[in-house]
C-alpha cells in the first residue's frame, strides 16, 4: 500500500480536493494506493473544506464533506511514499520544515509546473471549477505515472 498525502496551506480548498479526487480514482481503479491532505499552516484546523470545494466535488459526485483539515506533521515526511504540493509557495513551505522529495503537483496532467491557483483568493464558482478540473487532470496522470512505476 503506497501513501500519498496532498498539501496546500489551509487545507480546506485545494487539497482535500485533490484528496477526493484521488481517493475517488484510487477505488475505480483499485490501485493499491492511499490518499490524505495536509495544510502547511495550521490556521484551519478541525474545519470542515470551503462550501465551494464541497459544492464543486458534489457535483462530480466526490463527497469530501466529512474532511477535516489538519497541519503537516514532521512524521508526515516518513508515513507517506508520496508529498506532492499544490502550489511553489507551498513547496518551498515544506522544504523549510525539512520534508525533501516533496512533487509539485504542477508537473503532472501537462502544466509545465504551473500553481494550481488559491481559490480562496478568488472565491466565485467558476474559480473552483477551473482549480477542480485542473486538480482532477494533475492528480489522475500522476496515479497513472505512479500505478506504473514511473515516479
Ligand atoms: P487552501 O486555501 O490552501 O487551498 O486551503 C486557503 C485557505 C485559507 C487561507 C488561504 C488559502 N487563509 O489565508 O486562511
Amino acid at each position: 500500500m503506497k501513501r500519498i498525502l496532498f498539501v496546500c496551506l489551509g487545507n480546506i480548498c485545494r487539497s482535500p480536493l485533490a484528496e477526493g479526487i484521488a481517493t475517488a480514482h484510487i477505488a475505480q481503479k483499485q490501485y493499491p494506493f492511499e490518499a490524505d491532505s495536509a495544510g502547511t499552516s495550521n490556521w484551519h484546523e478541525g474545519e470542515a473544506p470551503c462550501s465551494d470545494s464541497i459544492e464543486v466535488a458534489k457535483r462530480h459526485d466526490i463527497d469530501i464533506s466529512l474532511q477535516r483539515a489538519r497541519p503537516v506533521h514532521p512524521d508526515d515526511q516518513h508515513r507517506f511514499d508520496y508529498i506532492i504540493a499544490l502550489d511553489r509557495q507551498n513547496l518551498s513551505d515544506l522544504e523549510a520544515k525539512g520534508f525533501q522529495n516533496v512533487h509539485l503537483l504542477g508537473d503532472y496532467g501537462d502544466f509545465n509546473g504551473e500553481d494550481v491557483p488559491d481559490p480562496y483568493y478568488f472565491p466565485n464558482f467558476e474559480g473552483f471549477e477551473k482549480v477542480y478540473a485542473m486538480i482532477e487532470r494533475s492528480v489522475e496522470d500522476f496515479l497513472e505515472k505512479a500505478a506504473h512505476e514511473r515516479i
